[in-house]
C-alpha cells in the first residue's frame, strides 16, 4: 500500500515584480486525507503548486515532499502525481501515445498507460486524437498522467473544473479512495462548494497569505449562531428574551436573537406563556465563512 509523505510549505514566498503572489506560506499537508487548497482567483494557488513541483523558483522559503524538493526526488513520477491547470497535450497525438512517452522516459512498466487510462475511464478513447477531447476528457487525461506512476502523493490544480455532475461524483470517489489508501491528496479550487463533499481539511489563502487552516467543519462558525423566532405578540416576545440577557433585533418576519440555541429560546417563550409562530436556528454557512475569510471583494 503506498503511504504518502507530507507536503510541507515553509515560509514559501513568490513575488512577480511588485505582485506578491505568495507570501510567507507555511503549512503541512498530511497523508491519508484529501486536503482542499482554496482561495479566489489570483489568490496564489497555482503559483504555490508550481513552486512545489519545481516549475517556479521561490523568492524565498521552501516547498517539499517530506523534506525533499521535487527536483531531488529519486523517481518523481512514482512519488508525486501532478496535474496543473492548462495542461497542454499535443492535439494530434492520442492519449495512449502521450502517456507512453512519459512512462518510457520514467522507466515505468509498459502497462502503466493503459492502467492509468482505465482508472480515469478513458480506455475507450485511448487511441483517439487528444485534439478532439472535450474539457472533461482533458481533465481525465490530466488525471491519468498524474496517476501514471501509481504515486503516493497527488497534487491536482482545479481537477473538478469542467467536469459534469457524474464526473464530479466519480472524481470525488476516486480521490477519497486514494486518500483512504494512505496517499497524500492535495486539490485546489476557487470554489468551496465544488470540493465541499470531497475534502476533509481545508487550507484557505487570499492575496497569497494563509487565512485559515483546519478541518472542513471548522468553517462552520458555531459561535456566531443566531435564532430567528416569531410570535403574534412580537413586542412581548422580544422583551422577554431581552430580559433573559440576549441581544435582540427586529426582522421583518420576526425577532433575531444573537448567540442563542433554539431550544433555550423556546423554553423562555413557553415559561412566559407566549405561543410561538416560528422558531429556527441559523448557523453561518460554510460558503459564507469562506467568503468572509477571503474578503468579500475577492469572491466570485
Ligand atoms: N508568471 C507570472 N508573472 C506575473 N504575475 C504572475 C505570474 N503568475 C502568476 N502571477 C500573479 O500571481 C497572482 C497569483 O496567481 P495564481 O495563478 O497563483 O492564482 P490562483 O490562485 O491559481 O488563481 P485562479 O483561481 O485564477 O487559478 C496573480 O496576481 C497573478 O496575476
Ligand atoms: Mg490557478
Amino acid at each position: 500500500m503506498p503511504t504518502g509523505v507530507p507536503i510541507e510549505f515553509a515560509h514559501l514566498t513568490k513575488s512577480f515584480g511588485n505582485v506578491d503572489a505568495v507570501s510567507d506560506l507555511s503549512v503541512v499537508i498530511e497523508p491519508g486525507q484529501v486536503t482542499g487548497f482554496l482561495g479566489p482567483n489570483g489568490a496564489g494557488k497555482t503559483t504555490s503548486l508550481r513552486m512545489l513541483l519545481g516549475l517556479v523558483r521561490p523568492s524565498s522559503g521552501t516547498a517539499t515532499f517530506g523534506g525533499t524538493p521535487y527536483g531531488r526526488l529519486a523517481s518523481p513520477l512514482r512519488t508525486v502525481g501532478a496535474s496543473l491547470e492548462a495542461a497542454s497535450f499535443h492535439p494530434g497525438r492520442s492519449a495512449r501515445n502521450h502517456l507512453a512517452v512519459y512512462a518510457q522516459a520514467a522507466g515505468l512498466p509498459k502497462t502503466a498507460p493503459d492502467a492509468a487510462l482505465e482508472k480515469v475511464g478513458l480506455s475507450a478513447y485511448a487511441k483517439r486524437r487528444v485534439g478532439g477531447y472535450s474539457l472533461g476528457m482533458r481533465q481525465r487525461l490530466g488525471l491519468a498522467f498524474a496517476l501514471l506512476g501509481d504515486p503516493s502523493v497527488l497534487v491536482l490544480d482545479e481537477p473538478i473544473n469542467g467536469l459534469d455532475p457524474e464526473g464530479i461524483k466519480w472524481i470525488r470517489l476516486l480521490l477519497r479512495a486514494m486518500a483512504a489508501e494512505g496517499r497524500t491528496v492535495l486539490i485546489s479550487s476557487h470554489l468551496l462548494s465544488e470540493v465541499q463533499q470531497t475534502v476533509d481539511d481545508v487550507i484557505i489563502i487570499s492575496h497569497g497569505k494563509l487565512v485559515h487552516r483546519g478541518e472542513l467543519s471548522s468553517l462552520d462558525v458555531s459561535d456566531s449562531k443566531q435564532v430567528q423566532v416569531n410570535a403574534d405578540d412580537r413586542d412581548r416576545l422580544a422583551e422577554v428574551i431581552r430580559q433573559a440577557g440576549y441581544q435582540v433585533s427586529n426582522l421583518r418576519s420576526g425577532v433575531l436573537v444573537e448567540n442563542a440555541e433554539a431550544a433555550e429560546i423556546g423554553r423562555l417563550a413557553f415559561a412566559a406563556g407566549i405561543p410561538l409562530t416560528g422558531l429556527s436556528q441559523k448557523r453561518t454557512g460554510l460558503e459564507e465563512s469562506f467568503l468572509t475569510l477571503v474578503g468579500e471583494e475577492g469572491s466570485l
